[in-house]
């Protein structure tokens, strides 16, 4: 019923970009099929795989574009909008203003301009654990990736809070000593940093759930004057070391990641620039947990969203 949907709703010149006008055409029995699939991931765990999903969408996409900016939207505009149909069921979709161009998909492919930095253009590096978008108080719960291609079988290693074993000294520090967390590359130019700042974030909180992070190291500022928050910051980065999965994605799986609960990183790669390389699809979605009153304060660097849209659930 996904193929014979988006058939008809490209038919109707509707892309992934403009389904959030459109999701009256996507019949109640599908959304339903999909939300039973889609549920936030929960469990402790923070993730769950979608295997194959979208298979029937990943046969000819074409080459990997070289950076997202040259990527042929024509020619996954399927894939687009099926993996915008399963995400917007699952939660809110948005954009960010200031990254990819205010896009709801993203393209993540290997750019050499990129290659070393803490990014998912990155391959030459270790991409560092970290939540997404942590600098920000509307940063997405959902995290959902879809793998268009990974012929070297690149993993995402994803690793969940509440299976980190760390000491309830190290938890009471970081549910207390509030840290700085700043924008990362992939939104240079929209906004600046002159290296102050007052930490005022705090890198886990617990509700009767169980604990939550926000974590994300290469973009974070540490108060000077706190060596026992920076070694408990250390332990915790080395403690989701320890509890990590590797999910090797493969074309047409959807892996989506409870961004409060699991932090993700990608293991280096040599990429080749061919067209061959690995290449996913992003999207971001919002739901329904309340995080913290504290970080209704936060101004987020002036970063703003597109969207959030309504979940396809919504009414229904
Ligand atoms: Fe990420």
């Amino acid at each position: 019923m996904l193929s014979r949907t988006v058939s008809d709703l490209t038919a109707h010149g509707v892309t992934s970009e403009t389904l959030p006008a459109h999701t009256h055409r996507v019949p109640d029995a599908l959304v339903s099929a999909i939300g039973d699939l889609t549920h936030m991931p929960r469990s402790d765990s923070g993730y769950c795989v979608l295997k194959g999903i979208l298979s029937d969408f990943t046969d000819s996409p074409g080459p990997t574009p070289l950076s997202w900016e040259t990527a042929d939207l024509e020619q996954t505009r399927d894939l687009d909008v099926a993996f915008a149909l399963i995400a917007g069921t699952a939660g809110r979709v948005f954009g960010w203003k200031s990254q990819q161009r205010g896009r709801l998909v993203h393209n993540i492919v290997p750019s050499k301009a990129s290659q070393n930095l803490q990014v998912g253009a990155s391959s030459a590096v270790k991409l560092e654990w970290h939540t997404e978008d942590s600098y920000h108080p509307d940063r997405p719960e959902l995290l959902l990736l879809a793998c268009v291609r990974n012929p070297d079988e690149v993993g995402t290693d994803v690793a969940s809070i509440r299976r980190a074993d760390l000491s309830d000294e190290d938890i009471a520090l970081l549910t207390t000593k509030p840290v700085l967390l700043y924008p990362d590359d992939s939104y240079a130019g929209s906004w600046s940093y002159d290296g102050h700042g007052a930490p005022q974030m705090t890198t886990l909180w617990e509700t009767e759930d169980g604990l939550f992070m926000r974590f994300d190291p290469p973009y974070t500022k540490l108060p000077d004057d706190q060596p026992e928050l920076r070694a408990a910051w250390e332990r915790l980065g080395e403690a989701l070391d320890r509890c990590a999965t590797t999910v090797v994605a493969e074309p047409g799986d959807v892996v989506i990641v409870n961004n409060d609960i699991a932090a993700h990183a990608r293991r280096p790669f040599k990429a080749r620039y061919d067209g061959t390389d690995r290449w996913l699809k992003r999207i971001l979605a919002r739901g329904t947990y309340q995080r913290p009153e504290t970080e209704r304060y936060e101004a987020g660097y002036a970063q703003v969203q597109v969207g959030p849209y309504p979940s396809l659930l919504a009414g229904r």
